[in-house]
C-alpha cells in the first residue's frame, strides 16, 4: 500500500493534508523521516508515525493480552478443558485469533493473542529469541550453583544444551524456592526441564513478560488490547527480524 494512500484512510484526512504531513518532515518509517507519498509500505512491518505517534489504524489486526489461568490450555479448542480463547469475550473475538507463545495447562500469567499472521509467525521462530520473564517455585534448594549453570546454559541427559538464562533468586531453602527466571527459548516444557536438570521439580510456574509485554497488575481471567506503545514495540521487533534476515 502507499504511504499516502494508508496515511488518508487511517487518519480520515485529505490527499492535502496527508502532503504537507509529509513536506513538514511530520511522517517517519521504521524511524526515518519520509517526505515520499508513494512508498510503499505495510503497517503490520513497518513503525509508522505521525509527530512521533504510532498510526491509530490497526489494519483489522487485533493484539490481546491475557491473564491465563491455571486449567486453561494454549489451544483453538478442548475436548475436556477450556481454552484461552474461552476467555475472549465474542464481542471482542475477530474469530482468528492464535496464541503465541503457549503455557502449559497448569502455568498461569500472560498470553499474547493476534490474527497478525506475520507477527504469529516470527514469535513462533526459534531463532527469533525474544525475551520472556517467569517467576518459578520449586520442591527444592536454588543456589548460586544453579544460578551459574542457567547462566552456562542448562545441559538436558540428552545431551541438547539450552541457551544462557537469567535466574535470580527470591526466597530460597531445602523445602521449596522462588525466583525470577528470563529465558529467550521456547521448547516445549523449556523451564520444568531446566529446573529438573538441576534436580528440583517446578511447583508452580507464573509467566509476567513476553519481550514489551507486561502483564501487569491485569487480573486473571482478563485480558486487554495492547497499548499504542506495545504496539510500536512490536512492531520494532518486526524490524529486528527483518534487519537479522536480510
Ligand atoms: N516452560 C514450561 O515448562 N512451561 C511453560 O508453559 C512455559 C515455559
Amino acid at each position: 500500500m502507499l504511504l499516502g494512500q494508508l496515511l488518508m484512510e487511517a487518519n480520515h484526512i485529505t490527499r492535502k493534508e496527508v502532503k504537507r504531513l509529509l513536506k513538514d518532515g511530520s511522517i517517519q518509517v521504521n524511524h526515518q523521516v519520509t517526505q515520499d507519498y508513494a512508498k510503499v509500505v505495510d503497517p503490520a512491518w513497518m513503525a509508522i508515525t505521525i509527530d512521533g505517534v504510532p498510526l491509530e489504524s490497526d489494519m483489522g489486526h487485533t493484539y490481546y493480552i491475557a491473564h491465563k489461568p491455571q486449567g486453561y490450555v494454549s489451544a483453538n479448542k478442548d475436548a475436556q478443558y477450556p481454552t484461552v480463547l474461552d476467555l475472549i469475550e465474542p464481542k471482542d473475538n475477530p474469530g482468528n485469533l492464535a496464541i503465541s507463545g503457549r503455557l502449559d495447562r497448569d502455568a498461569h500469567g500472560l498470553v499474547f493473542l493476534t490474527n497478525n499472521g506475520q507477527l504469529h509467525y516470527i514469535l513462533q521462530q526459534p531463532k527469533f529469541d525474544i525475551e520472556k520473564t517467569y517467576r518459578v517455585t520449586v520442591n527444592g534448594l536454588m543456589d548460586g550453583q544453579m544460578i551459574a549453570a542457567f547462566q552456562e546454559g542448562i545441559v538436558f541427559d540428552d545431551g541438547t544444551v539450552c541457551k544462557p538464562a537469567a535466574l535470580d533468586i527470591l526466597t530460597a531453602s531445602e523445602q521449596t524456592s522462588t525466583g525470577i527466571v528470563r529465558i529467550s527459548q521456547g521448547q516445549r516444557h523449556q523451564i520444568k526441564k531446566m529446573f529438573l536438570a538441576c534436580g528440583v521439580k517446578v511447583t508452580d510456574l507464573f509467566r509476567q513478560k513476553i519481550g514489551p509485554m507486561d502483564l501487569g497488575e491485569l487480573p486473571e481471567g482478563a485480558y486487554r488490547p495492547l497499548n499504542e506503545t506495545e504496539k510500536l514495540a512490536i512492531m520494532n521487533l518486526f524490524l529486528l527480524y527483518n534487519r537479522r534476515n536480510d
